[in-house]
Protein backbone atom coordinates (compact mmCIF):
# COMPACT_ATOMS: atom_id res chain seq x y z
CA UNK A 1 0.00 0.00 0.00
CA UNK A 2 1.29 2.96 -1.32
CA UNK A 3 0.18 6.50 0.82
CA UNK A 4 -1.35 7.57 3.66
CA UNK A 5 -4.27 9.37 2.43
CA UNK A 6 -7.58 8.50 3.56
CA UNK A 7 -8.59 5.96 0.99
CA UNK A 8 -5.42 4.10 0.97
CA UNK A 9 -5.11 3.96 4.86
CA UNK A 10 -9.09 2.81 4.54
CA UNK A 11 -8.05 0.01 2.33
CA UNK A 12 -5.33 -0.74 4.27
CA UNK A 13 -7.43 -0.93 7.52
CA UNK A 14 -9.81 -3.27 5.93
CA UNK A 15 -7.08 -5.47 4.67
CA UNK A 16 -5.87 -6.14 8.03
CA UNK A 17 -9.14 -6.45 9.44
CA UNK A 18 -9.23 -9.67 7.10
CA UNK A 19 -6.25 -11.04 8.22
CA UNK A 20 -4.13 -9.75 5.00
CA UNK A 21 -0.69 -8.90 5.86
CA UNK A 22 -0.39 -4.95 4.68
CA UNK A 23 2.69 -2.83 4.18
CA UNK A 24 3.27 0.29 4.04
CA UNK A 25 5.46 2.67 1.75
CA UNK A 26 5.40 6.19 3.12
CA UNK A 27 8.39 8.96 2.21
CA UNK A 28 10.05 7.73 5.63
CA UNK A 29 10.29 4.08 6.07
CA UNK A 30 8.24 4.14 9.79
CA UNK A 31 5.54 2.11 11.13
CA UNK A 32 1.99 3.90 11.35
CA UNK A 33 -0.78 3.71 13.97
CA UNK A 34 -4.32 4.36 12.66
CA UNK A 35 -7.42 4.54 15.00
CA UNK A 36 -10.07 3.97 12.85
CA UNK A 37 -13.58 4.94 13.09
CA UNK A 38 -15.84 2.32 11.31
CA UNK A 39 -19.05 2.87 9.55
CA UNK A 40 -21.03 1.55 12.10
CA UNK A 41 -19.10 3.53 14.68
CA UNK A 42 -16.88 1.33 16.16
CA UNK A 43 -14.15 1.55 16.89
CA UNK A 44 -11.01 -0.20 15.95
CA UNK A 45 -6.84 -0.24 16.55
CA UNK A 46 -4.59 -0.64 13.46
CA UNK A 47 -0.54 -0.16 13.17
CA UNK A 48 1.22 -1.01 9.73
CA UNK A 49 5.00 -1.56 9.54
CA UNK A 50 6.78 -0.24 6.45
CA UNK A 51 7.44 -2.21 3.31
CA UNK A 52 11.41 -3.56 3.83
CA UNK A 53 13.35 -1.98 1.16
CA UNK A 54 14.78 -5.26 0.32
CA UNK A 55 12.11 -6.78 -1.15
CA UNK A 56 10.36 -7.08 -4.27
CA UNK A 57 7.18 -5.71 -4.81
CA UNK A 58 4.98 -7.52 -6.79
CA UNK A 59 1.53 -6.05 -6.15
CA UNK A 60 0.77 -2.17 -4.60
CA UNK A 61 -2.37 0.32 -4.44
CA UNK A 62 -1.15 3.53 -5.22
CA UNK A 63 -3.36 5.88 -3.52
CA UNK A 64 -1.65 8.81 -3.62
CA UNK A 65 -2.51 12.18 -4.82
CA UNK A 66 -2.94 12.88 -8.69
CA UNK A 67 0.44 14.96 -8.34
CA UNK A 68 2.11 12.50 -6.49
CA UNK A 69 1.55 9.30 -8.66
CA UNK A 70 4.85 9.82 -11.13
CA UNK A 71 7.23 10.60 -8.24
CA UNK A 72 5.74 7.51 -6.47
CA UNK A 73 6.32 5.20 -9.21
CA UNK A 74 9.75 6.31 -10.13
CA UNK A 75 11.01 5.88 -6.00
CA UNK A 76 9.31 2.44 -6.78
CA UNK A 77 10.94 1.51 -10.04
CA UNK A 78 14.02 -0.25 -8.74
CA UNK A 79 11.98 -2.59 -6.09
CA UNK A 80 9.02 -3.17 -8.82
CA UNK A 81 9.13 -7.14 -9.75
CA UNK A 82 9.32 -7.86 -13.40
CA UNK A 83 5.64 -8.57 -13.55
CA UNK A 84 4.48 -6.33 -10.83
CA UNK A 85 0.94 -5.31 -10.71
CA UNK A 86 0.05 -1.42 -9.92
CA UNK A 87 -3.12 -0.06 -9.24
CA UNK A 88 -3.56 3.54 -9.12
CA UNK A 89 -5.95 5.56 -7.55
CA UNK A 90 -6.89 9.30 -7.01
CA UNK A 91 -8.74 12.16 -8.41
CA UNK A 92 -9.15 13.11 -12.08
CA UNK A 93 -6.84 12.43 -15.28
CA UNK A 94 -3.68 13.20 -16.69
CA UNK A 95 -1.04 11.14 -15.01
CA UNK A 96 -1.41 8.00 -16.91
CA UNK A 97 0.75 9.54 -20.42
CA UNK A 98 3.78 10.15 -17.87
CA UNK A 99 3.94 6.50 -16.05
CA UNK A 100 2.83 4.07 -18.69
CA UNK A 101 5.98 4.66 -20.55
CA UNK A 102 8.10 4.11 -17.23
CA UNK A 103 6.58 0.51 -17.13
CA UNK A 104 8.23 -2.91 -18.30
CA UNK A 105 6.51 -5.09 -21.00
CA UNK A 106 5.49 -7.27 -18.14
CA UNK A 107 4.29 -4.62 -15.53
CA UNK A 108 0.78 -4.13 -15.26
CA UNK A 109 -1.00 -1.15 -14.51
CA UNK A 110 -4.77 -0.99 -12.85
CA UNK A 111 -6.74 1.93 -11.77
CA UNK A 112 -9.43 1.91 -9.53
CA UNK A 113 -11.96 4.29 -8.72
CA UNK A 114 -13.89 4.49 -5.58
CA UNK A 115 -17.04 6.35 -4.37
CA UNK A 116 -16.34 5.42 -0.47
CA UNK A 117 -16.07 8.25 1.29
CA UNK A 118 -13.17 8.62 4.34
CA UNK A 119 -11.74 11.19 5.82
CA UNK A 120 -8.21 11.91 8.17
CA UNK A 121 -9.14 14.11 11.21
CA UNK A 122 -6.88 16.45 11.47
CA UNK A 123 -4.12 17.31 14.02
CA UNK A 124 -2.89 14.52 15.66
CA UNK A 125 0.81 13.69 14.52
CA UNK A 126 1.37 10.26 16.36
CA UNK A 127 -1.06 8.77 14.75
CA UNK A 128 -3.98 8.65 11.70
CA UNK A 129 -7.94 9.35 13.26
CA UNK A 130 -9.30 7.79 10.03
CA UNK A 131 -13.38 8.18 9.77
CA UNK A 132 -15.34 5.59 7.28
CA UNK A 133 -17.89 8.53 6.31
CA UNK A 134 -19.70 6.66 3.75
CA UNK A 135 -20.50 3.34 1.95
CA UNK A 136 -19.92 3.17 -1.82
CA UNK A 137 -18.69 1.04 -4.54
CA UNK A 138 -15.79 0.75 -6.72
CA UNK A 139 -14.87 0.19 -10.29
CA UNK A 140 -11.65 -1.71 -11.63
CA UNK A 141 -9.79 -1.76 -15.04
CA UNK A 142 -6.76 -2.21 -16.72
CA UNK A 143 -4.81 0.32 -18.33
CA UNK A 144 -1.93 -1.46 -19.11
CA UNK A 145 -1.70 -5.62 -18.77
CA UNK A 146 -1.10 -8.02 -21.36
CA UNK A 147 -4.56 -9.84 -20.64
CA UNK A 148 -7.57 -8.50 -18.66
CA UNK A 149 -8.96 -11.94 -16.66
CA UNK A 150 -10.27 -10.86 -13.26
CA UNK A 151 -6.71 -10.30 -11.40
CA UNK A 152 -6.44 -12.18 -7.90
CA UNK A 153 -5.91 -8.93 -5.73
CA UNK A 154 -9.90 -8.22 -7.22
CA UNK A 155 -10.72 -10.18 -4.40
CA UNK A 156 -8.96 -8.24 -1.62
CA UNK A 157 -10.41 -5.14 -3.32
CA UNK A 158 -13.78 -6.27 -2.94
CA UNK A 159 -13.34 -6.76 0.72
CA UNK A 160 -12.10 -3.51 1.50
CA UNK A 161 -14.02 -1.38 -1.14
CA UNK A 162 -16.62 -3.38 -2.16
CA UNK A 163 -18.87 -3.87 -4.06
CA UNK A 164 -16.44 -3.96 -6.83
CA UNK A 165 -17.04 -3.94 -10.05
CA UNK A 166 -14.21 -5.43 -13.44
CA UNK A 167 -14.35 -3.72 -16.54
CA UNK A 168 -12.50 -3.88 -19.50
CA UNK A 169 -12.13 -0.43 -19.98
CA UNK A 170 -12.42 1.71 -17.06
CA UNK A 171 -11.92 5.54 -19.32
CA UNK A 172 -15.68 6.22 -19.31
CA UNK A 173 -16.23 5.37 -15.72
CA UNK A 174 -12.45 8.08 -14.81
CA UNK A 175 -14.26 10.67 -17.21
CA UNK A 176 -18.00 10.30 -15.50
CA UNK A 177 -15.92 10.61 -11.52
CA UNK A 178 -14.10 13.40 -13.57
CA UNK A 179 -17.78 15.73 -14.11
CA UNK A 180 -18.36 15.12 -10.37
CA UNK A 181 -15.12 16.18 -9.54
CA UNK A 182 -15.09 19.25 -11.35
CA UNK A 183 -18.10 20.19 -10.66
CA UNK A 184 -18.40 19.35 -6.73
CA UNK A 185 -14.28 20.29 -5.54
CA UNK A 186 -13.86 23.39 -7.07
CA UNK A 187 -16.81 24.98 -5.88
CA UNK A 188 -17.12 23.92 -2.67
CA UNK A 189 -13.25 24.20 -1.83
CA UNK A 190 -13.95 28.22 -3.43
CA UNK A 191 -17.14 28.68 -0.98
CA UNK A 192 -15.80 26.68 1.67
CA UNK A 193 -18.90 24.96 2.16
CA UNK A 194 -19.35 21.08 2.50
CA UNK A 195 -20.81 19.00 -0.68
CA UNK A 196 -24.68 19.27 0.78
CA UNK A 197 -24.53 23.00 0.28
CA UNK A 198 -24.55 22.49 -3.43
CA UNK A 199 -27.72 21.52 -3.77
CA UNK A 200 -29.06 24.96 -2.59
CA UNK A 201 -30.70 26.81 -5.37
CA UNK A 202 -28.32 29.98 -5.73
CA UNK A 203 -25.50 26.78 -7.19
CA UNK A 204 -28.24 25.26 -9.95
CA UNK A 205 -27.50 27.71 -13.07
CA UNK A 206 -23.64 27.17 -12.32
CA UNK A 207 -23.67 23.52 -11.73
CA UNK A 208 -25.79 23.40 -15.37
CA UNK A 209 -23.51 25.66 -16.74
CA UNK A 210 -20.31 23.64 -16.42
CA UNK A 211 -22.34 20.43 -16.54
CA UNK A 212 -23.16 21.64 -20.43
CA UNK A 213 -19.60 22.46 -21.02
CA UNK A 214 -18.49 19.28 -19.89
CA UNK A 215 -20.84 17.17 -21.73
CA UNK A 216 -19.30 19.26 -25.18
CA UNK A 217 -16.37 18.59 -24.19
CA UNK A 218 -16.28 14.93 -23.36
CA UNK A 219 -18.44 13.85 -26.67
CA UNK A 220 -15.29 15.18 -28.30
CA UNK A 221 -13.31 13.41 -26.31
CA UNK A 222 -14.84 9.80 -27.14
CA UNK A 223 -16.89 9.80 -23.82
CA UNK A 224 -20.06 11.04 -23.98
CA UNK A 225 -22.50 11.50 -21.30
CA UNK A 226 -26.07 11.07 -21.22
CA UNK A 227 -26.56 14.55 -19.43
CA UNK A 228 -29.83 14.09 -17.71
CA UNK A 229 -28.25 10.77 -15.88
CA UNK A 230 -25.21 12.63 -14.76
CA UNK A 231 -26.74 15.07 -13.67
CA UNK A 232 -28.62 12.63 -11.48
CA UNK A 233 -25.62 11.22 -10.42
CA UNK A 234 -24.52 14.24 -9.20
CA UNK A 235 -27.32 15.22 -7.01
CA UNK A 236 -26.95 11.77 -5.66
CA UNK A 237 -23.16 12.57 -4.39
CA UNK A 238 -24.26 15.30 -3.19
CA UNK A 239 -26.90 14.21 -1.34
CA UNK A 240 -24.86 10.92 -0.04
CA UNK A 241 -21.39 13.17 1.20
CA UNK A 242 -23.92 16.53 2.49
CA UNK A 243 -22.23 16.19 5.52
CA UNK A 244 -18.75 15.96 4.05
CA UNK A 245 -15.86 18.45 3.01
CA UNK A 246 -14.62 17.72 -0.68
CA UNK A 247 -10.98 16.40 -0.91
CA UNK A 248 -10.12 19.75 -2.27
CA UNK A 249 -11.70 21.90 0.59
CA UNK A 250 -10.05 19.31 2.88
CA UNK A 251 -6.35 20.07 0.91
CA UNK A 252 -7.09 23.68 1.18
CA UNK A 253 -8.16 23.75 4.55
CA UNK A 254 -5.03 21.93 5.35
CA UNK A 255 -2.67 24.36 3.36
CA UNK A 256 -1.72 21.44 0.98
CA UNK A 257 -1.80 21.81 -2.19
CA UNK A 258 -4.62 21.20 -4.10
CA UNK A 259 -5.76 18.48 -7.31
CA UNK A 260 -7.04 21.70 -9.29
CA UNK A 261 -4.77 20.99 -12.02
CA UNK A 262 -5.77 17.32 -12.62
CA UNK A 263 -9.40 17.88 -12.44
CA UNK A 264 -10.40 21.44 -14.00
CA UNK A 265 -6.38 22.19 -15.36
CA UNK A 266 -7.08 18.65 -17.54
CA UNK A 267 -10.28 19.81 -18.48
CA UNK A 268 -8.89 23.18 -19.78
CA UNK A 269 -5.96 21.88 -21.21
CA UNK A 270 -8.32 18.80 -23.26
CA UNK A 271 -11.08 21.73 -24.42
CA UNK A 272 -7.71 23.80 -25.49
CA UNK A 273 -6.56 20.66 -27.64
CA UNK A 274 -10.38 20.57 -29.42
CA UNK A 275 -10.00 24.54 -29.70
CA UNK A 276 -13.14 24.53 -27.55
CA UNK A 277 -13.94 27.36 -25.16
CA UNK A 278 -15.15 26.38 -21.31
CA UNK A 279 -15.93 30.08 -20.01
CA UNK A 280 -17.90 28.27 -16.85
CA UNK A 281 -14.55 26.01 -16.19
CA UNK A 282 -12.24 28.83 -16.96
CA UNK A 283 -13.66 31.40 -14.53
CA UNK A 284 -14.07 28.77 -11.77
CA UNK A 285 -10.19 27.54 -12.92
CA UNK A 286 -9.03 31.50 -12.39
CA UNK A 287 -10.86 32.17 -9.35
CA UNK A 288 -9.45 28.96 -7.42
CA UNK A 289 -5.66 30.37 -8.88
CA UNK A 290 -6.60 33.64 -7.26
CA UNK A 291 -7.70 31.86 -3.93
CA UNK A 292 -4.36 30.66 -4.19
CA UNK A 293 -5.04 26.81 -4.92
O1 LIG B 1 -12.92 14.36 -4.06
C1 LIG B 1 -13.92 14.15 -3.35
O2 LIG B 1 -14.15 14.76 -2.33
C2 LIG B 1 -14.87 13.04 -3.77
O3 LIG B 1 -14.36 12.45 -4.93
C3 LIG B 1 -16.33 13.47 -4.01
C4 LIG B 1 -17.04 12.40 -4.78
C5 LIG B 1 -16.42 14.77 -4.74
C6 LIG B 1 -17.08 13.55 -2.70
O4 LIG B 1 -16.60 14.51 -1.82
Amino acid sequence: MVGQGAIGLLTACQLQQQGAKVRLWLRQPVSLAVHFRTLDGNSRHHRFEPWPTDQPIHTALIAVKAYDALSCIQQLQPLLAEDACLILSHNGLGTLETIQPLLKPKQQLWFLTTTHGAYIEPGNQAGRQLVHSGAGSSVLGAIQAESHPIPTFANALNTALGPLQSVTDILPYLWRKLLINCLINPLTALHQVQNGELARPCFAAELTQLLNEFCLLAELAGYPQDKAAAWQQLQQVITSTARNRSSMLQDRLAGRRTELEYITGFVLREAKRFELRLPGHEQLYQLCQDAGF
